[in-house]
């Protein structure tokens, strides 16, 4: 009987460590973004429930446009509009027209589809052309022009891009989202003299180079792991010092 007591004390000491370290094991908080405040408006969320903005969505998370279109959004008073091109748009330009841009130039292309002020349609219709968007090149600011067309509607040019303005997916201070069946294609990249056929074809892309369209999953986690695996070493280490006195 006496033989066994030095064992049921070492049982008795192990017996709360291993409480100890269960709970820490599993009370690791699962990592996620944290929530936006309500309070601002998510551009993103919008497109998806839109439901057919996929690659515009892919485009705004490969560039951290975004992020950037978010927070301008918060710190502007004067609201945003863009102008969404739905896949169809993305899908009829000529093959590798997006993948043969550098990142720098999608962005390009992406801002020139935002304007840095809230517009109604309405108030699209009576606007003084050209119109500024948040495109930029070597030479200045890309516009777009506006114009009514006869069937009551209003058409948005770049020049080499002439389309209406369809089914708004918010029309509403601080922020207008307007769908294109067309990617508005600045002159500035697309040049005037490549006449009708506006996108650079002739750069073939290799297709082993598939575009940089990245799904941006973050390894934010990690941090909050490490220092759960850690105390659960320093758990265990102090357990057995305990167990070696
Ligand atoms: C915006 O919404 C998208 C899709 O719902 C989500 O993935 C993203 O984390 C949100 N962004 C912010 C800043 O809340
Ligand atoms: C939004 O703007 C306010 C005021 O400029 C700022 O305090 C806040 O941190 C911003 N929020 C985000 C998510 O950028
Ligand atoms: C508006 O755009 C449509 C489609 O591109 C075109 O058929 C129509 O002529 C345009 N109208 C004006 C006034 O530009
Ligand atoms: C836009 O409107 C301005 C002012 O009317 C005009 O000078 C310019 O040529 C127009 N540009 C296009 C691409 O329609
Ligand atoms: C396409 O990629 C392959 C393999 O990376 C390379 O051998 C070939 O030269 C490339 N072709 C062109 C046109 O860039």
């Amino acid at each position: 009987m006496a033989s066994n007591s030095p064992l049921a004390a070492i049982l008795l000491t192990l017996i709360p460590c291993l409480f100890l370290v269960i709970p820490q094991a599993e009370a690791q908080p699962t990592p996620g973004p944290a929530p936006a405040p309500s309070s601002t408006l998510n551009l993103t969320a919008i497109l998806e429930n839109g439901g057919q903005y996929s690659t515009l969505i892919q485009i705004l998370r490969s560039t951290g446009l975004d992020t950037q279109i978010y927070n301008q959004l918060n710190n502007s008073n004067q609201g945003l509009t863009l102008f969404a091109p739905t896949d169809n748009a993305f899908n009829n330009l000529n093959q590798g027209t997006i993948n043969s841009l550098t990142q720098q130039q999608q962005t390009e292309l992406v801002w020139y589809h935002v304007l840095p002020e809230y517009y109604s349609i309405a108030n699209l219709e009576i606007v003084s052309n050209p119109v500024r968007t948040e495109g930029t090149n070597k030479n200045g600011v890309d516009t777009l022009n506006f114009t009514r067309s006869s069937n009551n509607q209003v058409n948005v040019t770049s020049g080499l891009v002439t389309t209406p303005l369809n089914n708004p997916l918010r029309q509403k201070y601080p922020l207008g989202v307007y769908e294109v069946d067309k990617v508005l294609l600045p002159e500035s990249l697309f040049g005037k003299s490549s006449a009708p056929a506006p996108a650079p074809a002739a750069i073939a892309k290799n297709t082993s180079t598939t575009p940089s369209v990245s799904t941006g999953g973050g390894s934010s986690g990690s941090n909050g792991r490490n220092v759960g695996l850690g105390m659960v070493a320093g758990i265990g280490l102090f357990c057995m010092g305990f167990l070696l006195q």
